[in-house]
């Protein structure tokens, strides 16, 4: 500490800001994402992956004998300069060689020339930080992570969606530069989806005191007083003397509410602790008439900890957001937020997007998160893999209710470490309701090992967080997993029987872990196979759809909700076709987040707002005189539909169903009006176009977030970019290739929600696909404003400016 003291003091004359210590902050955490070099190795062909371990003696030999790009003096100068996140995969090219499960991307074991990564990034650490704890944190790298800092080899993350952190102090050189080199090898797969590969996450340098808040080392939790009128917290937290000699210290809580107020303090007494000891320390904090956290209000709470040495300087300030709120499941009634009965409309979630595959910046998470809202979706599951923490803030933020998913059932130390990582990583989030162990363990769900092994990893889930139960996603294999779980997931009613599990389980709750919405590609009514194109099945092969799905647990209370199985399209699984498909059509949503029509059916049940989706588009020059069906989502009560002006007759809207006609196409107007009390209260219109005429840009934001408001590494637009004709009217079936230039930003990727597209992601081109593309632009960081410009031949232009706030 005294060390301590003098580099502040030496630090605070020579106005090092940086890294000064400031008697308010001694904590400092650096996003870690800009300014690192990368190039691709080898697995296997040691010339080709910079001679790398070919020393006498390797890095695994010999402390700080990292050789080749892991030598602090390998000159990387003429590699690619990239910021984070980084996915190499969504860079690559389409191959038939490539795996059917991750998308057909020229990555993994058939390509080796571009399945390891290198990554470097030099960095400076003062003089005056000499005696601080530094660590370096990874929020994930897919996969097979091998980590050094100076040439010191720090250790290995084999998957590639947990998150690690190396504490790095001894090896810096203070006063000078700094390397860390990542190796990472996608040769071979963990999921059966699309994964990304490289630095696909952000990275943090952090800096404290040695007397500190542990890393995860803080454990909120709060209990609701009858009629909550007050909630009791139980401030966990664990401070680490990272020191040599031991250390006097206090500890002062407070709670901010979510409007900023300090609701609750505390003190402690005089605490100590020895040279090198960390211990956990408890709190109790009251706090009156606390704002619950719930999707409606995701209202957050902020336990502030300081921890105050023997001289009463501050050693270390914690910021843990929470929030105050009580989940519940029930064996009878599903589940409860806050006492009050809530139905999880829940969708899975793989990580990926359009146009920047698994580097998902943090404000695509966010738009991501709202087209799932704009659904009525309440809930996620983070199929099958924790997410990365932005994902989680995010949902924390915005109101949903999430499982967290382990990605490998097992209980070997390595196994429930990652587990452990995930749990004390995200038991803060008052978004996660619920621990999921697996999913679809088909070699041991049905038997007594999965029934083992589910009931090792939820003890061990519950000693790091008795708050909260768990699940493990089952698809037909049961009488194992099954009686040992405290919340049941079904993957799949055609697969499973609620209703007799229930009955011979009656203690044990119960949740629809996936749910099929069947199959189809967004603004497709005739399949066309050769072209990988689906229309919406009547019954997906796992026998259902989503109305089938949703009427069953909306006629279940006894179970929780349901997660439809996916709200996006993800690279990978194109079943039912092989190459040329290459992402999967399972979602409610396309890719680039363009709603297919069961959305609305969803969005009928799932919402409030009126509904009046008409569907299909009415631009069919082939089919003059030829019977189409014609369907209606609403939560109207009854629909009349008319073409040209002519009825085609009312209907009654069935509860959570939807409706149909048979209608004679001609070109013209299909109009749908919708009745409540027998007053017409919406009309929707679906309009026989003209040919592209122009080009139309829609931004997701109207502003620019900049400064401490924007997301991490900058804030970043969404535009959907559609053709219309003459009339201004928006072209369903249109295809033009559309150009982008772009000022005061820069294109991440391109997408158009087409499954079989092999137009390259990371271009500033892209053909429109059933009338729409999707262009993603991160703002400069001097962030003025941003201009996308599309062009196509033929059209008019479209250009649009999203100012700064
Ligand atoms: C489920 C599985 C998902 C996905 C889906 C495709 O069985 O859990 O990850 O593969 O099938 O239908």
């Amino acid at each position: 500490m005294k060390r301590l003291l003098l580099s502040l003091l030496a630090a605070a004359f020579c106005g090092a800001a940086a890294s000064v210590l400031a008697a308010d902050a001694p904590r400092e955490r650096t996003n870690f994402d800009a300014g690192w070099r990368f190039a691709f190795g080898h697995p296997a062909d040691a010339a080709k992956d910079f001679n790398h371990g070919t020393g006498y003696f390797s890095y695994l030999a010999k402390a700080g004998y990292g050789d080749g790009p892991a030598d602090p003096k390998f000159d990387a100068s003429a590699w690619r300069e990239l910021d984070l996140p980084h996915d190499w995969a969504v860079e690559a090219p389409f191959d038939a060689k490539g795996s059917h499960s991750h998308g057909y991307k020229a990555i993994g074991r058939n390509f080796p020339e571009r399945s390891v990564g290198w990554y470097r990034k030099t960095f400076a650490v003062p003089e005056s930080d000499l005696g601080r704890r530094i660590a370096l944190e990874f929020d994930g790298v897919h996969r097979d992570a091998i980590v050094w800092v100076n040439g010191f080899y720090l250790g290995r993350q084999v998957s590639g969606s947990t998150s690690f952190r190396y504490d790095v102090t001894d090896i810096l050189n203070y006063g000078g530069e700094n390397v860390v080199t990542v190796r990472a090898d996608v040769t071979l797969e963990e999921g059966w989806y699309y994964e990304g590969a490289g630095i696909h996450r952000h990275v943090w340098l952090t800096k404290t005191a040695p007397l500190h808040v542990a890393h995860w080392g803080t454990f909120v939790t709060a209990e609701l007083g009858a009629d909550h009128a007050r909630a009791d917290v139980t401030a966990r937290v664990t401070i680490a003397n990272e020191s040599s000699a031991p250390a006097g210290f206090t500890l002062e809580q407070s709670i901010q509410a979510p409007d900023g107020r300090v609701v609750a303090t505390g003190k402690s007494a005089a605490l100590a602790l020895a040279a090198g000891e960390a211990k956990e320390f408890s709190a109790a904090l009251a706090v009156a008439a606390p704002r619950l956290w719930s999707p409606d209000d995701p209202a957050l709470h902020r336990l502030v900890t300081v921890v105050r040495d023997a001289a009463g300087a501050i050693a270390d300030r914690y910021e843990t957001p929470f929030g105050i709120r009580s989940v519940r499941f029930d064996p009878d009634h599903g589940f409860f937020l806050n006492d009050r009965h809530v139905v999880l409309k829940g969708v899975n979630l793989h990580q990926d997007h359009a146009g920047v595959g698994g580097a998902v910046p943090d404000a695509l998470i966010e738009f991501r998160l709202r087209r799932l809202r704009e659904m009525g979706c309440n809930a996620v599951r983070t199929a099958h893999e924790p997410p990365s923490p932005a994902f989680l803030d995010a949902c924390d933020r915005l109101g949903f209710l999430v499982i967290d998913e382990n990605r490998l059932m097992g209980a070997s130390p390595d196994q429930l470490g990652r587990l452990e990582t995930m749990i004390r990583r995200d038991r803060n989030h008052p978004s996660v309701i619920l621990w999921s162990v697996g999913n679809e363990e088909w070699r041991i769900e049905g038997n007594v090992l999965g029934a083992r092994l589910t009931a090792t990893m939820q003890a061990h889930a519950h000693r790091l967080d008795p708050t909260r139960r768990t699940t493990v996603a089952i698809s037909g294999g049961w009488g194992g997993s099954s009686t040992t779980t405290d919340v049941v997931g079904y993957n799949y009613i055609a697969q499973s029987n609620p209703d007799e599990q229930h009955r011979k389980f009656p203690q044990q709750p119960g949740v629809g872990t996936e749910e099929t919405t069947t199959q189809g590609t967004r603004g497709v009514y005739f399949d066309d196979k050769p072209r990988g194109h689906l229309a919406p099945l009547a019954k997906g092969d796992s026998g259902g759809n989503c109305e089938i799905g949703w009427q069953y647990y909306a006629a279940r209370p006894f179970l929780a909700g349901l997660f439809f199985w996916t709200g996006f399209d993800y690279r990978g699984e194109s079943t039912p076709f092989g190459w040329p498909a290459i992402s999967s059509q399972f979602g409610l949503m396309d890719t680039c987040g363009f709603p297919k029509d069961s959305f609305y059916y969803l969005q009928s049940w799932w919402t409030d707002r009126p509904v009046l989706h008409v569907a299909p588009h009415w631009n069919w020059p082939d089919k003059a005189g030829q019977e189409l069906k014609v369907t209606c989502s609403s939560n109207h009560d009854a629909v009349e539909l008319f073409l040209n002006g002519a009825s085609l007759g009312k209907k009654d809207m069935p509860r959570n169903g939807h409706l149909e006609w048979q209608v004679v196409y001609q070109p013209g107007v299909l109009e749908a009006r919708g009745y409540r009390g027998g007053q017409v209260v919406q009309t929707t219109r679906v309009e026989t176009t003209g040919a592209p005429a122009g080009l139309a840009l829609a931004p997701d934001r109207r502003e620019l977030r900049t400064g401490a408001e924007a997301p991490v590494g900058g804030d970043v637009v969404v535009f959907a970019v559609a053709a219309v004709d003459a009339r201004g009217r928006q072209v369903p079936t249109a295809g033009n290739r559309v150009r982008f230039t772009v000022t005061g930003g820069r294109i991440l990727g391109v997408g158009n929600g087409d499954p079989s597209c092999h137009e390259a992601d990371r271009g500033s081109e892209r053909s429109l696909f059933n009338g729409y593309a999707q262009v993603i632009v991160q703002a400069a960081r001097d962030a003025g404003p941003l201009t996308l410009t599309a062009q196509a031949d033929g059209l008019a232009s479209a250009e649009i400016t999203v100012p700064t706030r």
